[in-house]
């Protein structure tokens, strides 16, 4: 993998940021965009835009053209059978409103069922079951961590043996904070011989490891474009075909329909149904884009270099006593980090931020949007979180590490 050449792709890293080389480490909250998407998405406004699906004329037909080969990409990148299971949504947060409205209207779920997830959810994978708890009163079980960050799948099984009528078992790929990546085929197994649905958080995985939605046997899995080279905007769920086809759409309006009269409606094929009104149609050919920027480079080769940066900025990292790491050896490159100060306080994480901002560097502060993973596992406010992609270099990593270095005289 050419980290040079990739970098050309990316004109944001030519930016300097208060007098030096920007050093993008917030890929986590959101990646860049290589050229190639920006071109797609600025050659569909230029060249050939027109709404999709609803004419005969020759833009309409390009613009539908390109929009249903982008959900053909996607489908290919995460192994999905076709593009009916590829339904184009906002985010990862509304792929998962999706299935939450979806499985209620269509009464797969109801009161004193139980739904799992687990204490490294992000806020997208937990408060909308949450609302169907505090609504509808369905049972939210937490399966918890163990010391070091992972997921205890001890807890999971015990839940699953003990609870009856669990319907949903809702699991992130890999955490947003610790960077732990979570055996998702075994919990999907464990899910299946409970007869639960298997939904997978991807919108840290999809991004920077391969996905195979068949070898994982998830049933849904949901996904963001802009953390992976897309635009912002864009995501999508996939989902198995025959329950999606089950399933009632939550939107509802134009585009989702087959034939309406003003007593009854019946829906459209898949994944149409699914997409209620004029999509975000630059937004979808721009994530085609990215995902054929990736498969060009190649995931293994994402995820190695990835790994390897991660592993390299955790041996830097041990090296500094002051500084206090969350989450497992093995990961994504994704680092929460804390500074401790000598009386035992913890230095805000903002001024962290602040101070790397002012060496060009780009991190991320708070509890990004996990906060029952900071009060009730890590037991911090916030943390400061440095994350990496494709781009990223050791020598960027060097120099944010000379930079925590430098903290030395504030704690
Ligand atoms: C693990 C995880 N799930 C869900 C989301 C939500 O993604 P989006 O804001 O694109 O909906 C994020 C975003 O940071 C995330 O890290």
């Amino acid at each position: 993998m050419n980290v040079d050449a990739i970098r050309k792709d990316f004109p944001e890293l030519e930016r300097s940021i208060h007098g030096e080389r920007l050093i993008y480490f917030d890929n986590a909250a959101t990646s860049l965009r290589p050229k190639s998407v920006v071109d797609a998405v600025s050659s569909f406004y230029l060249h050939y835009n027109a709404n999709i699906h609803r004419a005969i004329h020759t833009l309409s037909q390009e613009a539908t053209k390109a929009y249903e080969e982008a959900h053909q990409k996607v489908a290919r990148f995460i192994n999905a059978s076709s593009m009916e299971e590829i339904v184009f949504t906002r985010n990862t947060t509304e792929s998962i409103n999706l299935v939450v409205f979806s499985l209620f209207l269509s009464e797969k779920i109801r009161e004193g069922d139980g739904v799992v997830i687990s204490l490294m959810e992000h806020h997208s994978n937990m408060v909308p079951w949450q609302m169907l708890r505090d609504r509808f009163g369905i049972k939210l079980h937490v399966v918890g961590l163990n010391n070091d960050g992972t997921l205890n799948l001890n807890h999971l099984k015990e839940i699953l043996d003990k609870e009856e009528n669990i319907k949903v078992v809702a699991i992130v790929h890999a955490s947003n904070v610790l960077g732990t990546v979570n055996d998702v085929k075994e919990i999907g197994k464990l899910a299946h011989e409970k007869g639960a649905i298997f939904v997978v958080d991807g919108a840290q995985s999809a991004p920077h490891i391969k996905i195979d939605v068949k070898d994982i046997d998830c049933d849904f899995f949901a996904f963001s474009g802009h953390k992976m080279l897309g635009p912002t905007g864009i995501g999508a769920l996939y989902g198995k075909k025959d329950i999606l086809e089950e399933l009632e759409p939550f939107l509802r309006g134009g585009d989702m329909i087959w034939e309406v009269s003003l007593d009854k409606v019946t829906f459209n094929k898949l994944p149409w149904r699914y997409e209620a009104g004029t999509s975000n149609i630059a937004g979808g050919i721009g994530f085609g884009a990215a995902v054929d920027y990736l498969e060009k480079i190649g995931m293994q080769n994402i995820e190695r270099h990835e790994r390897e940066l991660a592993s390299y900025a955790l041996s830097k990292l041990n090296e500094i006593d002051y500084v206090r790491v969350y989450g497992p050896k093995e990961r994504i490159g994704v680092i929460a980090f804390n500074v401790m100060q000598k009386n035992g306080n913890i230095l805000s994480p903002e001024m962290i931020a602040s101070i790397l901002d002012r060496h060009g560097i780009a991190i991320r502060t708070g509890c990004h949007c996990a906060q029952p993973l900071h009060n009730d596992f890590l037991h911090v406010r916030g943390t400061a979180r440095a994350s990496f992609y494709l781009y990223n270099t050791k020598d960027e990593i060097d120099k944010f590490i000379e930079v925590l270095k430098g903290l030395k005289n504030v704690v």
